[in-house]
């Protein structure tokens, strides 16, 4: 069983189904800690429900990214963490992170990477008139989503509805992530 930790800014709707692909038997692992750099984020209302301890973090009050990131790593150390999943996590991994989590920090992003890097890839994608988008989950590397591509998949632009094609994406996004976290932590 494979201990992991999930880090989000947001909903945290990719949390809970990772979450729910554990208790269904389809994913062995175990979320050992969710971390959130967001006090007021809804993953930590999901975290609870759970049961599932959450490390909340103000980077503002550290004095350096290093610094926060030296704190994250100490507590997943502590606590046996051997993959970090990144699931709506909204800042960039630093390299106290990156080295003491080598090949083992993973993220999901709306898009088909290359295309539309960064925030808001769905509005991107959208007010570049794609027919074609998707999702991608790939390994973290020091660079704003452009780590070594471990799967992805399309979902088709629902023509003018941004609520629409939101919702067919984090289908997709769901049934992905899990289906690679599986494959991964296999090996
Ligand atoms: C997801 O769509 C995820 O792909 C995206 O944030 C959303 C979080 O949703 N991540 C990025 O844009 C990373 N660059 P969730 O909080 O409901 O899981």
């Amino acid at each position: 069983t494979t201990k992991i930790a999930v880090f989000a800014s947001g909903s945290g709707s990719n949390f809970q189904a990772i979450q729910e692909a554990i208790l269904n038997g389809k994913l062995n692992a175990v979320i050992e800690l969710v971390v959130t750099d967001k006090p007021n984020a809804f993953v930590i209302k999901r975290a609870e429900n759970f049961n599932i301890p959450v490390f909340t973090f103000t980077p503002k009050s550290y004095e350096s990214k290093a610094a926060y990131e030296q704190e994250i790593v100490n507590v997943l150390l502590e606590k046996e963490v051997e993959w970090i999943v990144l699931a709506g996590y909204m800042r960039l991994i630093g390299g106290t992170l990156l080295s003491a989590f080598a090949n083992r920090i993973v993220n999901i992003h709306p898009s088909l990477l290359p295309s539309f890097p960064g925030k808001d890839a769905i509005g991107q994608a959208m007010d570049h008139g794609v027919k074609i988008t998707g999702v991608t989950v790939h390994f973290v590397d020091e660079g704003m989503d452009t780590g070594t591509i471990l799967a992805q998949a399309a979902v088709e632009v629902v023509d003018g509805n941004r609520a629409a094609t939101e919702e067919r994406i984090h289908m997709i996004e769901h049934e992905l992530y899990t289906k690679t976290l599986s494959r991964l932590f296999e090996k």
